[in-house]
Protein backbone atom coordinates (compact mmCIF):
# COMPACT_ATOMS: atom_id res chain seq x y z
CA UNK A 1 0.00 0.00 0.00
CA UNK A 2 1.40 3.24 -0.64
CA UNK A 3 1.23 5.85 2.00
CA UNK A 4 0.85 9.52 0.83
CA UNK A 5 2.55 11.84 3.23
CA UNK A 6 1.65 15.46 3.61
CA UNK A 7 4.30 18.19 4.33
CA UNK A 8 3.62 19.71 7.18
CA UNK A 9 5.51 23.04 9.24
CA UNK A 10 5.00 24.09 12.35
CA UNK A 11 5.69 27.56 14.05
CA UNK A 12 5.17 28.80 17.22
CA UNK A 13 5.14 31.78 19.33
CA UNK A 14 3.88 32.87 23.01
CA UNK A 15 2.20 36.31 24.22
CA UNK A 16 3.77 38.99 26.22
CA UNK A 17 3.32 41.69 29.38
CA UNK A 18 4.34 45.36 29.37
CA UNK A 19 6.01 45.30 32.23
CA UNK A 20 6.83 49.34 31.89
CA UNK A 21 6.45 51.68 29.60
CA UNK A 22 3.76 51.31 27.51
CA UNK A 23 2.31 54.48 25.24
CA UNK A 24 5.44 56.44 25.86
CA UNK A 25 7.30 53.58 24.09
CA UNK A 26 5.48 55.01 20.87
CA UNK A 27 7.48 58.10 20.92
CA UNK A 28 10.87 56.71 21.22
CA UNK A 29 11.27 55.94 25.09
CA UNK A 30 12.24 52.21 25.95
CA UNK A 31 9.93 49.96 27.28
CA UNK A 32 10.40 46.31 29.50
CA UNK A 33 8.68 43.58 28.19
CA UNK A 34 8.40 39.73 29.53
CA UNK A 35 7.85 36.70 27.63
CA UNK A 36 3.83 35.52 29.33
CA UNK A 37 3.13 31.60 28.80
CA UNK A 38 0.37 31.59 26.72
CA UNK A 39 0.90 29.96 23.08
CA UNK A 40 -0.64 30.20 20.02
CA UNK A 41 0.67 27.60 17.02
CA UNK A 42 0.73 27.88 13.24
CA UNK A 43 0.61 24.67 11.54
CA UNK A 44 1.47 24.46 7.47
CA UNK A 45 -0.09 21.80 5.52
CA UNK A 46 0.29 20.68 1.52
CA UNK A 47 -2.75 21.02 0.11
CA UNK A 48 -4.78 21.71 -3.03
CA UNK A 49 -6.38 24.47 -4.63
CA UNK A 50 -6.59 28.22 -2.92
CA UNK A 51 -4.60 28.75 0.48
CA UNK A 52 -7.58 27.67 3.26
CA UNK A 53 -7.34 29.56 6.47
CA UNK A 54 -8.10 27.46 9.33
CA UNK A 55 -8.91 29.94 13.08
CA UNK A 56 -11.46 30.23 15.60
CA UNK A 57 -12.38 33.75 14.16
CA UNK A 58 -12.87 32.63 10.64
CA UNK A 59 -12.13 29.83 8.16
CA UNK A 60 -12.00 29.97 4.40
CA UNK A 61 -9.84 31.11 1.62
CA UNK A 62 -7.36 33.77 2.43
CA UNK A 63 -8.99 36.12 -0.32
CA UNK A 64 -12.23 36.60 1.24
CA UNK A 65 -10.78 37.07 4.62
CA UNK A 66 -13.09 40.13 6.28
CA UNK A 67 -11.57 43.55 6.08
CA UNK A 68 -10.28 43.32 10.01
CA UNK A 69 -7.95 39.93 9.01
CA UNK A 70 -6.33 42.15 5.38
CA UNK A 71 -3.07 42.20 7.49
CA UNK A 72 -2.97 38.53 7.95
CA UNK A 73 -3.78 37.39 4.04
CA UNK A 74 -1.12 40.59 3.14
CA UNK A 75 1.33 38.80 5.25
CA UNK A 76 1.05 35.62 4.10
CA UNK A 77 1.04 36.72 0.48
CA UNK A 78 4.12 39.10 1.06
CA UNK A 79 5.82 35.97 3.17
CA UNK A 80 5.27 33.67 -0.03
CA UNK A 81 6.12 35.57 -2.84
CA UNK A 82 9.62 36.54 -0.80
CA UNK A 83 10.02 32.40 -0.46
CA UNK A 84 9.43 32.05 -4.30
CA UNK A 85 6.17 29.88 -3.57
CA UNK A 86 3.14 30.36 -5.73
CA UNK A 87 -0.27 31.53 -4.02
CA UNK A 88 -1.79 27.83 -3.43
CA UNK A 89 -1.71 24.56 -2.44
CA UNK A 90 -1.49 25.60 1.70
CA UNK A 91 -3.43 24.74 4.56
CA UNK A 92 -2.82 26.97 7.23
CA UNK A 93 -4.16 26.35 10.54
CA UNK A 94 -4.09 28.67 14.13
CA UNK A 95 -4.56 27.26 17.49
CA UNK A 96 -4.19 30.20 19.87
CA UNK A 97 -4.50 30.49 23.51
CA UNK A 98 -4.11 33.65 23.75
CA UNK A 99 -7.74 36.17 24.13
CA UNK A 100 -7.81 38.47 21.47
CA UNK A 101 -7.67 42.60 22.40
CA UNK A 102 -6.11 42.14 26.02
CA UNK A 103 -3.02 43.47 25.51
CA UNK A 104 -1.08 40.24 25.60
CA UNK A 105 -0.02 40.36 22.07
CA UNK A 106 -2.29 37.66 20.51
CA UNK A 107 -1.98 39.69 16.96
CA UNK A 108 1.58 40.20 16.85
CA UNK A 109 1.75 36.44 18.08
CA UNK A 110 -0.55 34.96 15.53
CA UNK A 111 1.38 36.80 12.90
CA UNK A 112 5.04 35.61 14.58
CA UNK A 113 3.41 31.66 14.50
CA UNK A 114 2.49 31.91 10.87
CA UNK A 115 5.48 33.78 9.19
CA UNK A 116 7.96 31.32 11.24
CA UNK A 117 5.53 28.08 9.94
CA UNK A 118 5.53 29.48 6.46
CA UNK A 119 9.50 29.98 6.74
CA UNK A 120 9.76 26.34 7.83
CA UNK A 121 7.63 24.82 5.77
CA UNK A 122 10.03 25.98 2.98
CA UNK A 123 13.07 24.27 5.35
CA UNK A 124 14.54 27.93 6.42
CA UNK A 125 14.42 30.13 9.71
CA UNK A 126 13.44 33.73 9.23
CA UNK A 127 16.17 35.86 10.43
CA UNK A 128 15.08 38.67 13.02
CA UNK A 129 14.76 41.40 10.48
CA UNK A 130 12.91 38.92 7.70
CA UNK A 131 10.31 37.72 10.74
CA UNK A 132 9.88 41.82 11.67
CA UNK A 133 9.42 42.96 8.13
CA UNK A 134 6.75 40.29 7.34
CA UNK A 135 5.05 40.40 10.89
CA UNK A 136 5.18 44.06 10.66
CA UNK A 137 2.65 44.01 7.63
CA UNK A 138 0.16 42.38 9.84
CA UNK A 139 0.87 44.60 12.97
CA UNK A 140 0.40 47.59 10.70
CA UNK A 141 -3.19 46.79 9.25
CA UNK A 142 -3.97 45.84 12.88
CA UNK A 143 -2.55 48.43 15.26
CA UNK A 144 -1.81 51.64 12.96
CA UNK A 145 1.48 52.45 13.46
CA UNK A 146 2.59 50.03 16.50
CA UNK A 147 5.83 50.92 18.13
CA UNK A 148 7.08 47.10 17.34
CA UNK A 149 7.26 46.01 20.81
CA UNK A 150 4.31 43.54 20.41
CA UNK A 151 6.57 41.77 17.92
CA UNK A 152 9.95 41.70 19.45
CA UNK A 153 8.51 40.75 22.90
CA UNK A 154 6.55 37.34 21.81
CA UNK A 155 9.29 36.20 19.58
CA UNK A 156 11.74 36.72 22.77
CA UNK A 157 12.45 33.99 24.95
CA UNK A 158 13.84 36.52 27.45
CA UNK A 159 12.62 39.83 29.09
CA UNK A 160 13.60 42.25 26.49
CA UNK A 161 14.97 46.25 26.69
CA UNK A 162 12.69 47.74 23.29
CA UNK A 163 13.11 51.48 22.01
CA UNK A 164 11.44 51.72 18.44
CA UNK A 165 13.59 51.57 15.06
CA UNK A 166 16.21 49.98 17.70
CA UNK A 167 17.24 46.11 17.85
CA UNK A 168 15.43 44.65 21.08
CA UNK A 169 18.18 44.07 23.93
CA UNK A 170 17.84 40.59 26.63
CA UNK A 171 17.22 42.68 30.42
CA UNK A 172 19.17 40.51 32.94
CA UNK A 173 16.70 39.77 36.09
CA UNK A 174 18.64 38.64 39.55
CA UNK A 175 16.01 36.02 41.06
CA UNK A 176 12.55 35.10 39.50
CA UNK A 177 9.66 37.26 38.90
CA UNK A 178 6.14 36.26 40.24
CA UNK A 179 3.61 38.11 38.17
CA UNK A 180 -0.57 37.99 38.16
CA UNK A 181 -2.39 39.04 35.09
CA UNK A 182 -6.16 39.85 35.18
CA UNK A 183 -8.58 40.21 32.67
CA UNK A 184 -11.15 42.91 32.68
CA UNK A 185 -12.73 41.01 30.29
CA UNK A 186 -13.39 43.79 28.35
CA UNK A 187 -11.25 44.45 24.84
CA UNK A 188 -9.03 46.82 25.07
CA UNK A 189 -8.39 48.68 21.53
CA UNK A 190 -5.21 49.34 21.35
CA UNK A 191 -5.21 51.54 17.81
CA UNK A 192 -7.92 53.56 20.05
CA UNK A 193 -5.90 53.84 23.24
CA UNK A 194 -3.16 55.15 20.94
CA UNK A 195 -4.86 57.63 19.24
CA UNK A 196 -6.09 58.69 22.40
CA UNK A 197 -2.92 59.95 23.30
CA UNK A 198 -2.24 61.21 20.25
CA UNK A 199 -5.13 63.77 20.69
CA UNK A 200 -4.10 64.65 24.03
CA UNK A 201 -0.63 65.10 23.04
CA UNK A 202 -2.22 67.78 21.01
CA UNK A 203 -4.21 69.57 23.71
CA UNK A 204 -1.92 69.37 26.05
CA UNK A 205 1.58 68.77 24.77
CA UNK A 206 3.96 70.03 27.88
CA UNK A 207 1.97 68.29 30.17
CA UNK A 208 1.85 64.61 27.97
CA UNK A 209 5.65 65.04 27.61
CA UNK A 210 6.42 65.65 30.91
CA UNK A 211 4.74 62.16 31.76
CA UNK A 212 6.14 60.36 28.64
CA UNK A 213 9.97 61.83 30.58
CA UNK A 214 8.86 60.33 33.38
CA UNK A 215 7.76 57.03 32.18
CA UNK A 216 11.05 56.74 30.63
CA UNK A 217 12.63 57.19 33.86
CA UNK A 218 10.89 54.68 35.81
CA UNK A 219 11.97 52.30 33.06
CA UNK A 220 15.93 52.80 33.32
CA UNK A 221 15.25 52.18 36.95
CA UNK A 222 13.21 49.49 36.67
CA UNK A 223 16.10 47.89 34.40
CA UNK A 224 18.55 49.04 37.43
CA UNK A 225 15.61 46.59 39.67
CA UNK A 226 15.38 43.65 37.92
CA UNK A 227 19.55 43.71 37.75
CA UNK A 228 19.72 43.89 41.18
CA UNK A 229 16.62 41.64 41.88
CA UNK A 230 15.00 44.35 44.04
CA UNK A 231 11.33 43.56 43.34
CA UNK A 232 10.01 46.15 46.35
CA UNK A 233 11.87 48.80 43.79
CA UNK A 234 10.34 47.29 41.17
CA UNK A 235 6.84 47.51 42.47
CA UNK A 236 7.10 51.03 43.22
CA UNK A 237 7.71 51.55 39.98
CA UNK A 238 5.03 49.79 38.53
CA UNK A 239 2.88 52.08 41.26
CA UNK A 240 3.98 55.51 39.51
CA UNK A 241 3.79 53.89 35.85
CA UNK A 242 0.30 53.36 36.38
CA UNK A 243 -0.32 56.97 37.75
CA UNK A 244 1.46 58.35 34.43
CA UNK A 245 -0.64 56.19 32.35
CA UNK A 246 -3.68 57.26 34.64
CA UNK A 247 -2.83 60.62 33.74
CA UNK A 248 -2.32 60.05 29.99
CA UNK A 249 -5.89 58.98 30.28
CA UNK A 250 -5.08 55.69 29.12
CA UNK A 251 -6.79 53.66 32.43
CA UNK A 252 -10.40 53.30 33.67
CA UNK A 253 -12.19 52.24 36.40
CA UNK A 254 -12.55 48.45 35.60
CA UNK A 255 -8.90 48.38 35.52
CA UNK A 256 -8.10 50.88 38.22
CA UNK A 257 -10.59 48.22 40.57
CA UNK A 258 -8.51 45.50 40.00
CA UNK A 259 -5.28 47.41 40.48
CA UNK A 260 -6.64 48.58 44.03
CA UNK A 261 -7.56 45.57 44.62
CA UNK A 262 -4.07 43.24 43.74
CA UNK A 263 -2.34 46.03 46.10
CA UNK A 264 -4.75 45.35 49.07
CA UNK A 265 -3.92 42.26 48.54
CA UNK A 266 -0.37 42.48 49.03
CA UNK A 267 0.53 43.51 45.42
CA UNK A 268 4.46 44.84 45.61
CA UNK A 269 2.75 47.13 42.87
CA UNK A 270 0.50 47.00 40.22
CA UNK A 271 -0.57 48.93 36.71
CA UNK A 272 -1.88 47.89 33.49
CA UNK A 273 -0.68 46.44 30.82
CA UNK A 274 -0.46 46.69 27.23
CA UNK A 275 -2.76 49.63 25.49
CA UNK A 276 -5.44 49.78 28.45
CA UNK A 277 -8.98 51.41 28.10
CA UNK A 278 -10.02 47.78 29.08
CA UNK A 279 -7.97 44.36 28.47
CA UNK A 280 -5.44 43.62 30.90
CA UNK A 281 -3.55 44.88 34.51
CA UNK A 282 -0.57 43.18 36.28
CA UNK A 283 0.34 42.86 39.92
CA UNK A 284 4.21 42.49 40.99
CA UNK A 285 4.26 39.73 44.02
CA UNK A 286 6.93 38.59 46.52
CA UNK A 287 6.55 35.11 46.14
CA UNK A 288 4.43 32.24 44.06
CA UNK A 289 2.39 31.95 47.28
CA UNK A 290 1.23 35.92 47.33
CA UNK A 291 0.79 35.84 43.57
CA UNK A 292 -1.99 33.06 44.00
CA UNK A 293 -3.54 34.80 47.05
CA UNK A 294 -3.95 38.04 44.86
CA UNK A 295 -4.76 36.22 41.66
CA UNK A 296 -7.58 34.40 43.49
CA UNK A 297 -8.70 37.75 45.57
CA UNK A 298 -8.94 39.52 41.73
CA UNK A 299 -11.52 36.63 40.68
CA UNK A 300 -13.42 37.44 43.75
CA UNK A 301 -13.28 41.05 42.85
CA UNK A 302 -14.56 40.30 39.80
CA UNK A 303 -12.05 39.50 37.56
CA UNK A 304 -13.19 38.00 33.99
CA UNK A 305 -10.20 35.78 34.30
CA UNK A 306 -6.73 35.39 36.20
CA UNK A 307 -3.21 33.79 35.72
CA UNK A 308 -0.38 33.95 37.69
CA UNK A 309 3.15 32.59 37.18
CA UNK A 310 6.89 32.79 38.25
CA UNK A 311 9.28 33.84 35.43
CA UNK A 312 11.69 31.08 36.72
CA UNK A 313 9.50 28.08 34.67
CA UNK A 314 6.94 28.40 32.22
CA UNK A 315 4.28 27.31 34.29
CA UNK A 316 1.13 29.07 34.37
CA UNK A 317 -1.40 28.83 36.66
CA UNK A 318 -5.18 29.95 36.26
CA UNK A 319 -6.81 30.81 39.51
CA UNK A 320 -10.62 29.51 39.65
CA UNK A 321 -13.44 32.04 40.94
C1 LIG B 1 0.69 47.77 23.04
O1 LIG B 1 1.00 46.45 23.51
C2 LIG B 1 1.76 48.74 23.45
C3 LIG B 1 1.52 50.19 23.06
O2 LIG B 1 2.64 50.93 23.56
C4 LIG B 1 1.40 50.38 21.56
C5 LIG B 1 2.72 50.18 20.82
O3 LIG B 1 3.79 50.17 21.42
O4 LIG B 1 2.64 50.06 19.58
C6 LIG B 1 0.27 50.75 23.72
Amino acid sequence: MNRVSTRKALGEAHSKLILVGEHAVVYGKPAIAIPFPLKVRSIVEESSGNIMFESAVYTGPIDSMPMRMKGISECIKETLHYLGKPLEGLRIRIDSAIPLGRGLGSSAAVAVALVRSLFSFCGQEPSQRELFSFVQIAETHAHGKPSGIDMAAVSSECPIWFEREKEPIPVKTNGPLYIVASDTGRIGDTRIAVENVRKRYLLEPEKVEKSLEKIGKIVDEAKNALLNGDMYLLGQLLNRNQEELISLGVSDDGLNRLIERARNAGALGAKLTGGGLGGCMIALADSLESARIISSELMKSGAFRSWYFSSQDDSLYASQE
